[in-house]
């Protein structure tokens, strides 16, 4: 059986799952319960400063959008960090650290960008004798308007003067929480490794208004006739984090840096995905407020599945395994050459690829042969774009077969070609010049 224990920043966990800070990480009831349902971590609900805890709204602070068949597949809130009391979640976080020590237990923390409010706030988590802390420097709503946050995370020389103020001020590894709300990831990633962060963690929430009450013309959730953009995550944040965690795992500037990935991961496969593209490990938020804790087992069951058939004995087999293989557009093969292909045995005749590549796209998909419903692809159309595949109902009835070098392109009349050309070599690029020596 593939062993996946876990090492992060030196921090030891049965398994790679962490729960990400949000409410299934508000307090000890919680935690003991997803620490019993087999999550190796967890990272506390953001704390904030003593004395009086921050105030929630009172009506609705999430909202949702669904697929067809209502699964729910982008999650917005407007929750703000812990509305509990500082001292009790400190005693909270000390106790379940004791009763459950081969779980990792990391505390995120928000404070005011004042050195004094870090130092304060440090000791007393420290004393907790938790593993780590996670900065939040990601959430968007409610405490960035107080200076918090993704205010703080939007700014690289911000996030780089309090990672140092936190490396400075404890002896704790430190997980800098990145927000997504910015151009371009790279830089406050940058700026938390030039701080000495032992990590980052991304992605927070993205701003989002998930729908508009047409009745009331309230953006939702709606409070009192009113709303206010909120964070997005969930299944649908999954393709932009992976994204953001790809990029700092490429970067010449971050290379190396630990990433702990984060952002709409329900099975196992999206947390072998983001770890294959970097991630040490991952965290989950989502997934565990919509199908409770015990999402964890089949997380566990079937990565460890995956890896004993594909022989990855460790984490470390295929953590980083695909980010040799993200690149840039203009380095792309043009000489890799597909068609799609439909398999008549599964086709419903259902027509939405012959409508599809009509209207849109390159009038490559038949409709009819001999007067009845059929669809079939004509090789000397077809770009090989992939629209046909995407909104065929049936799995697997369209694939995308790649010409072998020495065929014929029906569409273009040439050869395919055995070598790779890309952009930078093409003969129409205007700036192909430009690397030619000069004469
Ligand atoms: C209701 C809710 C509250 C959250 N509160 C926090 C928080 O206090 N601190 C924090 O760093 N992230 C917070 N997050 C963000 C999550 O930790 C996580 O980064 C995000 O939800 C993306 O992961 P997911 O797609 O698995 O949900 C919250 C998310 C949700 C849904
Ligand atoms: S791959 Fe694109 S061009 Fe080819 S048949 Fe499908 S939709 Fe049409
Ligand atoms: S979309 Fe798929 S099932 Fe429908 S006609 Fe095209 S190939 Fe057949």
């Amino acid at each position: 059986m593939a062993d996946i224990r876990n090492n992060f920043v030196g921090i030891k966990s049965p398994n790679p799952f962490w729960l990400a800070s949000a409410p299934p990480t508000d307090k000890a009831y919680n935690v003991e319960r997803a620490f019993k349902a087999g999550w190796g971590g967890v990272v506390w609900k953001t704390l904030g400063e003593e004395g009086p805890p921050v105030v929630n709204v009172n009506g609705p602070r999430y909202g949702a959008i669904w697929g067809a068949d209502r699964r729910l597949l982008g999650f917005n809130n407007i929750e703000l960090i812990t509305d509990r009391d500082l001292q009790k979640n400190l005693q909270e976080i000390k106790q379940v650290k004791q009763n459950w020590p081969d779980r990792a237990v990391v505390v995120s923390i928000m404070v005011p960008c004042e050195e004094d409010a870090w130092k304060a706030i440090l000791p007393l988590v420290e004393e907790t004798e938790a593993d780590g802390i996670e900065l939040n420097f990601g959430c968007p709503h409610g405490m960035s308007e107080r200076g918090m946050g993704a205010a703080v995370g939007q700014v690289p020389e911000y996030v780089e003067m309090v990672v140092r103020w936190c490396k400075q001020y404890s002896r704790m590894p430190v997980i800098t929480k990145l927000t997504p709300n910015v151009t371009d990831v790279r830089r406050p990633a940058r700026a938390a490794k030039n701080g000495g962060t032992d990590a980052v963690s991304l992605i927070n929430t993205i701003n989002s208004i998930t729908g508009v009450d047409l009745d009331n013309f309230a953006p939702m959730p709606t409070i009192d006739g009113k709303g206010t953009h909120g964070g997005y995550c969930g299944p649908a944040a999954k393709p932009i984090a992976l994204h953001m965690v790809a990029d700092i795992a490429r970067d010449p500037e971050t290379y190396g840096l630990p990433i702990s990935g984060i952002g709409g991961i329900t099975t196992w496969r999206d947390a072998a995905e983001f770890m294959a593209l970097g991630a040490g490990n991952v965290q989950v938020c989502t997934a565990a407020m919509v199908y409770g804790f015990k999402i964890v087992e089949e997380m566990i069951s079937g990565l460890q599945n995956w890896m004993d058939e594909k022989g990855h004995a460790t984490l470390e087999d295929f953590t980083g395994r695909a980010t040799r293989n993200v690149t840039d557009w203009q380095f792309l093969n043009l000489n890799y050459i597909t068609k799609a292909h439909i398999d008549q045995d599964k086709c419903i005749s259902c027509g939405r690829c012959h409508i599809a590549c009509e209207d849109t796209s390159h009038q490559a998909i038949t409709k009819e042969k001999d007067g009845k419903r059929h669809f079939e692809v004509m090789d000397d159309e077809c770009v090989g774009c992939n629209l046909c595949v995407n909104v065929c109902p049936v799995e697997d009835c369209i694939t995308m077969i790649e010409l072998e070098p020495g065929m014929l392109d029906e569409r273009t009349k040439k050869v395919v070609e055995p070598s790779y050309a890309n952009w930078t070599t093409h003969p129409n690029n205007p700036m192909r010049k430009s690397v030619e020596p000069a004469e």
